[in-house]
């Protein structure tokens, strides 16, 4: 794909003549008088009158064409209106203004058609000076299509309008149009067009291939040694043939004046051996013969007989084409000749004429990648550099601060963005300049933290920060990774140069003293409380308490770094958890009355139920605080509610059974006589489907996010299903259900209908859209039943839709056509703008297809969904090497609070 290809082929248009017609035609199907048709199809065309006001835009009065000022398609330039004295009652009203380009090298449009790379696309621009600048300077400049130069506009007269056209198909969705100078003057265009052709047009390689396009311009042409003739008639047969050629420009030909001589014409051409032309010859006899013969051959340069006979039928068009290349002799001149044959009564006949110069470029352009990172880096901090066209090719237009590397597909090695004005935070889009070596953003006005991405940047050599506003302190693992100088943070006034530093001051200075005596005390302290918990627990299992003390005793070491005592208590907590589980009976229900906060303490964290973040299915949903300042969820069972205290108590029984890192950890319950309320941690970045229905694009989840949280919330699921015994059937997995932390670490919640395998109703519970359509017709509910709704969840997470989309469809049915389509960015959420591994993205819908299979035989087991959504992971994350890490928490406070979550997790095995 990107990269890889390196040969495209575009088609100069030489000329394109109509003979002996009275003024210029364009277009196929209307054979009045007007000069160029109206199109009813403009979808494919972009007009462009350059020069003209911002925002402005017209429908031209001959062609009904829709032209639109310049102003979306380029930044640099200066319009000018030409000089009054080249304007006539006839002058088109496109050519009454250019945008003239003083500064810069090279200039670019950027085209954007909505077809896409990969088509095929006829792209003419036109100059007409007319002493626009006052100077009557005509220039000489070169115009580039993307990375290699199309041809030379050489301005010989002001009031003559020039035109070049080309066939062109990129291989980019964008196509760059760029003026450059060339120290003759200063570069100038009048009007810019592109049209769409129909893909199967001009392919000289299969010339067999017959169609016609839209909008050409046919210029009418004369000699004196020809005669014209025309026809009364225009035919409905000249358009439907297979060229489709105008009708007013096929009743019209040319003969030569003189009967017995042969009809000549010849283009002054390069001579350039490499030089491809084609000729498109196209005839149809416009008098009626009356049974005389009009027949005759075509020679080119030498060539006596290259082709025919000929004899055209009358009113009805025939083509003639060159199968191969042509190329001119060595008078540089290519010229053909048509020539009665022997038994022809008429002299020779033609009507239209074109001939077509292939060009082939070989040169490649800058890594798709890095183009578009660089051109998001170019619009994120609005750059003033005259930044346009290719990044890094031709070497000599190279953007102004980059450094490239010269492989077939170059890619940015080195960016220089010092002194450029920049302000804002450090965006993440220079991640994705996967190659970048040396990053300079001195002396700009950056603010916000040090990302943390830097470490993860493999590439990455030197990081130059000096001079900025930088907040926060700067991440260990970036401290790390420059350690030998090649990082500078100088002239930062408000940015402390470790993670350590803030807040932290005094009792860094203190641990040099401090440390040795502080920790064998407190090791000694933990170690007895350990003991005495032991014993505790032994009585009473009350497990959550005792894993608060290994959280904090874990956070403690871990924030002085003592890998040490770090493992003696890994192994300690091992091994009371492992005590503590097999000692608590094996179904501890959940008794009325048992407490582990009394109500009014519930009143307490709650703030007397001032908070509510949500609705579940037992009631209202409270934000708390516990006394050491830790946020909590807090679900209150209103007994209003559609979910019975059956359900609540399930729920409660659960999780005090079950514990992973990915299922919502309970921290408390009360169930006493008239309240019953489950306390859960909280969770700050709300559920996964708020979380994809972000609008704004610095919410929208990342793939590698996605993909994270997939493999997550299989985690969860898998251990309900494998971990635990007897199983356990969640039974209403859906994407709400899918708690998000603060690192978007994913926590399956809300286990109100999940049951243990032996203890299933067959009453089918669960939430439309994610309910197993198999259980639903059968009322065999299983793990598998688990497995469908997880597989919805991916697909909402793989598109960015959700479970019934709009109009009523259901997730699974949009995406089938999709996938035999076999387009995967049609697949993936759009606005993720197509930044993902396609490779991994397949996988993963892989995946999801094969967990909403019909029947649950065929659905895999969440084991298998958990390698196959981690290697999903891995290719994501091999394929950049480098992801943006998500959320900026960076803080020293945001370390200690979360760090022991995650690891006390760790060691806690399964529950049995
Ligand atoms: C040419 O044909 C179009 C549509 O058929 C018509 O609107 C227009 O007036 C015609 N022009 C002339 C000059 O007859
Ligand atoms: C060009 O002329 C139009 C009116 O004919 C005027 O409105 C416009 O400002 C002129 N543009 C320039 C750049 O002088
Ligand atoms: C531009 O055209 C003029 C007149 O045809 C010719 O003399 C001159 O050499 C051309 N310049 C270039 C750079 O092609
Ligand atoms: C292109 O031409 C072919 C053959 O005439 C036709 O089948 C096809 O529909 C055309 N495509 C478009 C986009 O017009
Ligand atoms: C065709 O030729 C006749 C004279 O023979 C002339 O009057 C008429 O204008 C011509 N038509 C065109 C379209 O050139
Ligand atoms: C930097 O940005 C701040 C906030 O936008 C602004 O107040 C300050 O003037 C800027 N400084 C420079 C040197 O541009
Ligand atoms: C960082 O940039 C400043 C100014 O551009 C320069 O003096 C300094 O040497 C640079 N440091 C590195 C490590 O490149
Ligand atoms: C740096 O940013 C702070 C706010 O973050 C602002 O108050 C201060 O003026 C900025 N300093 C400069 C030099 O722009």
């Amino acid at each position: 794909m990107d990269g890889g290809l390196t040969l495209t082929w575009l088609i100069v248009l030489l000329v394109i003549i109509s003979l002996h017609n009275s003024r210029w035609v364009s277009g196929t199907l209307h054979a009045n008088q007007s000069s160029r048709r109206k199109l009813e199809m403009e979808e494919g065309f972009i007009s462009i009158d350059c020069g003209i006001a911002m925002d402005s835009y017209y429908t031209d009065g001959e062609t009904e064409i829709h032209y639109t000022s310049d102003a979306e398609f380029i930044n640099t330039g200066i319009n000018y209106n030409v000089s009054m004295e080249y304007i006539h009652e006839y002058t088109n009203q496109h050519l009454m203004n250019v945008r003239s380009f003083p500064e810069g090298v090279r200039n670019c449009y950027t085209l954007r058609p909505r077809q896409g790379k990969n088509h095929k696309y006829l792209i003419r621009a036109r100059f007409m000076y007319g002493n626009y600048d006052s100077k009557n300077q005509l220039p000489i400049f070169k115009l580039y299509l993307g990375v290699d130069e199309w041809t030379t506009v050489n301005i010989t007269d002001a009031s003559s309008i020039y035109r070049k056209e080309i066939i062109h198909i990129p291989i980019t969705d964008d196509i760059d149009v760029c003026l450059v100078n060339t120290h003759s003057r200063t570069p100038f265009i009048s009007v810019l067009e592109l049209r769409q052709l129909n893909d199967s047009i001009y392919r000289p390689t299969e010339p067999g291939e017959k169609d016609d396009v839209y909008d050409r311009i046919w210029k009418p042409f004369t000699w004196s040694s020809w005669l014209s003739i025309n026809s009364s008639l225009v035919s409905s047969s000249f358009s439907t043939s297979d060229y489709k050629l105008p009708g007013i420009v096929m009743a019209t030909a040319a003969t030569p004046a003189n009967e017995s001589e042969s009809w000549r014409i010849s283009l002054g051409i390069d001579n350039d051996p490499s030089q491809k032309l084609y000729m498109y010859m196209h005839f149809a006899e416009v008098a009626d013969l009356k049974g005389q013969i009009r027949e005759f051959t075509i020679s080119v340069n030498d060539d006596e007989s290259y082709a025919g006979p000929v004899a055209p039928g009358y009113l009805f068009s025939v083509t003639v084409y060159s199968k191969y290349s042509m190329s001119g002799s060595t008078t540089k001149k290519l010229s053909f000749s048509l020539k009665r044959t022997n038994r022809s009564m008429l002299p020779p006949i033609i009507n239209a004429m074109e001939v077509y110069m292939i060009k082939e470029f070989s040169q490649s352009s800058t890594q798709q990648n890095d183009v578009d990172a660089i051109k998001r880096i170019k619009s994120g901090y609005a750059v003033s550099r005259n930044w346009q066209g290719d990044p890094c090719l031709p070497m000599e237009y190279q953007w102004d601060g980059l450094t490239c590397s010269h492989d077939t597909s170059p890619a940015i090695i080195s960016l220089n963005l010092s002194s450029g004005n920049l302000s804002g935070n450090i965006l993440p889009s220079f991640l994705s300049l996967k190659s970048l070596q040396n990053l300079d953003l001195s002396y700009n006005n950056l603010t916000g933290p040090v990302p943390e991405f830097f470490a993860d940047w493999p590439s990455l050599r030197t990081l130059n920060l000096t001079g900025n506003n930088l907040t926060g302190s700067v991440p260990q693992a970036v401290t790390d990774k420059f350690k030998d100088g090649t990082l500078s943070l100088g002239e930062n006034p408000n940015l402390c140069p470790s993670v350590s530093c803030q807040g932290q001051k005094k009792k860094k200075k203190k641990n040099k003293f401090f440390v040795p005596v502080l920790t064998s005390i407190l090791s000694a302290i933990v170690i007895l409380v350990l003991i005495a918990a032991l014993a505790i627990i032994r009585k009473l299992t009350k497990r959550r308490e005792t894993k608060g003390i290994f959280f904090l005793s874990f956070s403690f070491f871990l924030s002085e770094d003592l890998t040490f005592y770090y493992s003696i208590f890994v192994v300690i907590s091992l091994a009371t958890t492992i005590e503590t589980v097999t000692e608590r009976p094996k179904e501890g229900p959940l008794k009325s009355g048992n407490c582990e906060f009394t109500y009014s303490e519930v009143v307490g964290i709650t703030n007397n139920f001032n908070r509510p973040i949500g609705r579940g299915g037992f009631g209202e949903v409270y934000l708390g605080t516990l006394a050491d300042d830790t946020q909590v969820a807090v679900k209150v069972h209103s007994p209003s509610s559609n979910q019975g205290p059956k359900a609540f108590r399930a729920e409660a029984k659960l999780l005090t059974r079950v514990h992973h890192k990915n299922l919502v950890r309970l921290i408390g319950y009360c169930d006493d006589s008239t309240n019953m309320v489950l306390i859960y941690e909280y969770t700050s970045n709300g559920n996964l489907q708020q979380k994809l229905s972000a609008r704004e694009a610095a919410d929208v989840l990342n793939w590698k996010q996605r993909l994270q949280i997939a493999v997550d919330a299989a985690h969860g699921l898998e251990y309900l299903h494998n971990g635990c015994k007897p199983p356990i059937v969640h039974r209403d997995m859906k994407s709400s259900n899918i708690l998000l932390t603060e690192s978007l670490q994913a926590k399956i919640s809300d286990f109100g209908m999940s049951r243990d395998i032996q203890s299933l109703s067959t009453d089918p519970v669960g939430t439309p859209g994610y309910f197993d359509p198999e259980c639903q017709s059968t009322g065999n509910l299983n793990e598998k039943s688990d497995v469908y709704s997880f597989g919805i969840v991916l697909l909402e997470l793989i598109t960015g839709r959700r479970a019934i989309i709009p109009g009523g469809i259901h997730i699974a049915g949009w995406v089938s056509p999709m996938i035999e389509r076999g387009d995967i960015r049609s697949i993936v959420d759009p606005r993720l703008q197509g930044d993902f591994n396609t490779n991994s993205a397949w996988k993963t819908v892989e995946i999801a297809l094969a967990c909403v299979a019909s029947t649950g035989m065929q659905r895999p087991d969440m084991s298998h969904v958990v390698v196959n959504l981690k290697e999903c992971l891995e290719t994501e994350v091999a394929s950049r090497r480098i992801q943006r890490v998500g959320g900026h928490s960076i803080g020293s406070g945001n370390f200690l609070e979360n760090a022991p979550l995650v690891l006390s997790t760790e060691v806690v095995p399964h529950a049995r």
